[in-house]
């Protein structure tokens, strides 16, 4: 038996025959641009996440450009944020002009270490962008408190987050701004690339309104520099078909979860599932563990048809393309140390029981053997 590490069929099987009705109703609207289903998939995330505005944009990535953007970071300014994370989340800040600053992580969370965030702000520094990695939130409260003390900006990386929540409120609702992406494999995924921001501010959801449509806000008037960078039609159909189904998904997530800790406890294996901070409610949108072994398992398991990834294997103050920063290895001791050990199992909502359990048991031969 092979278990991919994901698989986005059953999920399309089980609503395949309202998300086909969507899109043959968007197809014969002939409205295929910021249509009625984009503005309503906006107020329905909007009120699942308890924001009072929700933008659609083009990708979880332009998500975070048009969020820092429309706060106003831009050249000369210092951004904080975590080394271990996807590409996008620093990224975005060299291509405003700003300079990412990296803070070390939490050993449990993976996520950025509220306790070091201090240290690192200059008079430069105008913004944080914490990561909800792996779908479990950052500890919020300490850094929101940094955030008013400093006069600094917050922005959400909730990509891996949907659904998740800090203290019952929603991944992505705290901050001033916070990014949804909705690329396929996420706890909310389109069939194509898609992304969101979430605020409780007017001005800066009218301000990525504007910045998605080329910076105008009536028709060809311009005011400042935009992009093209919309929610498509088509994908706004089938994400409101879906989420629909993303509580009943996350619940199957969280059993799955379970299910594994619980095993790997019950075979008493070396390796360290994911943590739970008390204020969380993590939705695994990634299911990782640690193990000092990781290259030789992550190949043993490839070779018993498992599918798995290292989700990140290189910190980001170690890539080539951050080498300008002046970072250097041991400067993130915690992020680099995760990036070593850890290895992500096969997880999604329809993922078999008898799947996982041939998944720990595989690992468990493999510590034995
Ligand atoms: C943490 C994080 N930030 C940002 C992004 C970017 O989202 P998108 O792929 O929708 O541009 C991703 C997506 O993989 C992500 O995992």
């Amino acid at each position: 038996m092979r278990v991919p590490l994901l698989d986005l069929k059953p999920q399309y099987e089980q609503i395949k025959k309202e998300v086909e009705e969507a899109v043959k109703k968007v197809l014969c609207s002939g409205y295929y641009i910021l249509g009625p289903n984009v503005g309503a998939l906006e107020k329905e995330i909007a009120a699942y996440c308890d924001t009072k505005y929700a933008v659609g944009v083009a990708s979880g990535t332009d998500a975070l450009r048009l969020s820092l953007i429309s706060l106003g970071l831009g050249k000369g300014d210092e951004v904080i944020t975590t080394p271990f994370t996807f590409v996008a989340t620093a990224e975005v800040i060299v291509q405003v002009g700003a300079r990412p600053v990296f803070v070390d992580i939490e050993e449990e969370t993976f996520n950025i270490d509220p306790a070091k965030i201090e240290e690192a702000i200059t008079e430069k520094t105008r913004a944080i962008i914490p990561v909800h990695l792996y779908g479990h939130p950052a500890d919020m409260k300490p850094i929101m408190g940094i955030a008013k003390k400093y006069n600094l900006r917050v922005i959400e990386d909730a990509a891996q987050a949907m659904g998740a929540e800090y203290s019952l409120k929603k991944a992505g609702s705290i901050g001033d701004a916070g990014c949804l992406s909705f690329f396929p494999t996420k706890n909310l995924g389109g069939c194509g690339d898609g992304g969101m921001v979430l605020t409780n501010n007017e001005k800066t959801a009218e301000k990525i309104k504007a910045l998605r449509t080329h910076g105008t806000k009536s028709d060809y008037i311009y005011s400042v520099f935009g992009y093209n960078s919309r929610l498509d039609e088509l994908q706004a159909a089938i994400l409101r078909v879906k989420l629909k189904y993303l509580d009943e998904w996350i619940e199957m997530r969280r059993q799955k979860a379970s299910l594994y800790n619980e095993l790997f406890s019950s075979f008493d294996i070396a390796v360290k599932v994911p943590f739970q901070a008390p204020y969380a409610r993590h939705t695994y949108c990634v299911y990782t563990i640690r193990t000092s072994e990781r290259e030789r398992l992550k190949e043993y398991l490839g070779a018993k048809g498992i599918g798995t990834k290292v989700y990140y294997p290189l910190p980001l103050h170690l890539q080539r393309v951050y080498e300008y920063l002046d970072y250097k290895k041991g400067d993130f001791p915690i992020a680099e140390k995760a990036s070593r050990e850890v290895l992500s199992l096969p997880i999604y909502p329809e993922l078999e029981k008898d799947k996982i359990e041939l998944v720990v048991r595989e690992i468990s031969n493999f510590f034995l053997s």
